[in-house]
């Protein structure tokens, strides 16, 4: 017997991407594929790729081109592009790059399997179709039933229609659309089976979800929150990204009053200028924004906020920028991620005058040394805390275990008798450069 075929995945961009890659490398399994840590001896190279900002988009051509040698040395080796790039720019990676044996996009790579047969007769394939059918219902079950790690992504809702001015997503990823609440509940007790004890549900807007209940009417997420919050061995659940206008009453209830929903809340601004949230078409002011977390804050009050920022969108005077420092020093962010505006092909801001990147250079660093000094003020103000940790791994030392706070902190315990998995309470008695360390309260769980 010929051993199994090697599939390498690198994957780049959002959770989403994570997830999609884990589905597409079941989807291979049953085409005989096992994965590999290392493209050296993949029969097949699948780079799931980034479209959201030009630098990412580049990566993957040069990537591509540093497996010219492979493929000299294997020419039955296949190479294929998947995500958000193969989306947006398919044919021109077929034309740019002969390596590429298979093109396949966000939305149709259920159809993976026959799209590798097709290569193994020497064509080449192209896939970026958004087909009618459901993918997630063509790839069924979560696969062999291995044991896993103790956290998952679950991908509950995709696609876009809000359009933001900057944003390539509604294009790569199409119109939003919710899973149906039973598949998500079978799959996340399948998770759990598996070993599986925090699940963060996954979606582009995941807090418009408004997936079919089990009885007809539709779901909110807050409403699938608590049936998964039924599930027992499932400790923690946790949801990303979410559209300010998309925080129903019911969710932000649900943080003051479902346990296992981890108080921590990634909620995207862009900007704290009411004119340039306008040009972003966010359709939010920077004070809505403010009140909403007000209200947030008035239902969990200890809630850990993190955001997305862009500056240097086309038209930002040092006023607006002003106005966005000034939002964070009021929100006080736990974590954030902050980019220069890139310009995208196809979207509208892409038309309008450009900021010298100067400007935007400077800008960035002014925001990140912001946004530094209060994620460390708040990482250090839990030291004294004790805290709900779920380990995940050993640490680099002997003994030693790391695992999340309940905040999402990395929190490292020394001389630790737990399991990857095991939830425990930790004061917390360090705040390191990146990570917190602790000490065991309870060592037989939480
Ligand atoms: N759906 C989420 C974000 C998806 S994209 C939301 O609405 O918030 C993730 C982040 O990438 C965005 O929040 C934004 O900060 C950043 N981003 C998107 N397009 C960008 C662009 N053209 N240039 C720079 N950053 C961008
Ligand atoms: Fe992009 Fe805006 Fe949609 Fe978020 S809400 S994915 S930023 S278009
Ligand atoms: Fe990137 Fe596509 Fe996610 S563009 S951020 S991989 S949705």
């Amino acid at each position: 017997m010929s051993g199994a075929k090697k599939l390498y995945i690198k994957t780049y961009g959002c959770q989403m991407n994570v997830y999609d890659s884990e589905r597409m490398a079941e989807a291979m399994g049953s085409a005989g594929y096992v994965e590999t840590d290392t493209p050296d001896d993949a029969d097949m190279i699948l780079l799931n790729t980034c479209h959201i900002r030009e630098k990412a988009a580049e990566k993957v051509y040069s990537e591509l081109g540093r497996f010219r040698p492979l493929k000299d040395a294997r020419p039955d080796l296949k190479i294929g592009v998947a995500g958000c790039v193969a989306q947006a720019e398919g044919d021109e990676i077929m034309r740019r790059q002969p390596l590429v044996d298979l093109v396949v996009g966000p939305q149709s790579y259920h159809r993976l399997p026959q799209l590798e047969a097709q290569t193994r007769t020497g064509a080449r394939a192209l896939d970026t179709d958004f087909p009618l059918d459901d993918k997630f219902e063509a790839l069924k079950t979560r696969g062999p039933k291995a044991s896993r790690g103790p956290t998952a992504f679950l991908t509950v809702q995709e696609g876009c229609d809000k359009f933001c001015a900057f944003c390539v997503v509604p294009y790569t990823r199409g119109a939003e659309a919710s899973r149906p609440a039973a598949r998500i509940l079978d799959e996340a007790r399948e998770l759990v089976d598996r070993g599986v004890r925090e699940i963060t549900l996954l979606g582009q807007n995941v807090n418009a979800y408004h997936g079919a209940g089990p009885e007809g009417s539709d779901w909110s997420l807050a409403r699938l929150i608590w049936a998964l919050d039924a599930i027992d061995g499932l400790e923690r659940i946790r949801f990303t990204t979410s559209h300010p206008n998309d925080m129903a009453d019911d969710l932000i209830e649900a943080h003051g009053t479902c346990a296992k929903l981890m108080p921590y809340l990634h909620l995207p601004v862009q900007s704290g200028s009411d004119r340039i949230l306008k040009r972003m078409n966010r359709k939010h002011t920077a004070e809505s924004y403010l009140r909403l977390i007000e209200r947030i804050r008035a239902a969990r009050p200890d809630i850990l906020m993190s955001g997305d920022f862009i500056v240097g969108f086309p038209e930002e005077t040092e006023d607006d920028f002003q106005a966005t420092m000034d939002l964070i020093e009021e929100v006080k962010y736990g974590y954030a991620y902050s980019f220069k505006y890139s310009t995208r092909p196809g979207t509208p801001a892409a038309e309008r005058a450009q900021l010298d990147e100067d400007v935007k250079t400077d800008r960035l660093h002014r925001l990140q040394a912001r946004i530094t000094h209060h994620q460390r003020a708040i990482q250090d103000a839990m030291v004294g805390r004790t805290l709900g940790v779920l380990f995940e791994k050993p640490g680099r030392l002997p003994g030693q275990m790391v695992g999340k706070s309940d905040y999402l902190h990395a929190v490292h315990v020394a001389d630790c008798p737990l399991q990857p998995g095991d939830l425990a309470r930790v004061e917390i008695t360090e705040s390191g450069s990146n990570s917190l360390a602790g000490r065991l309260v309870s060592p037989s769980g939480a």
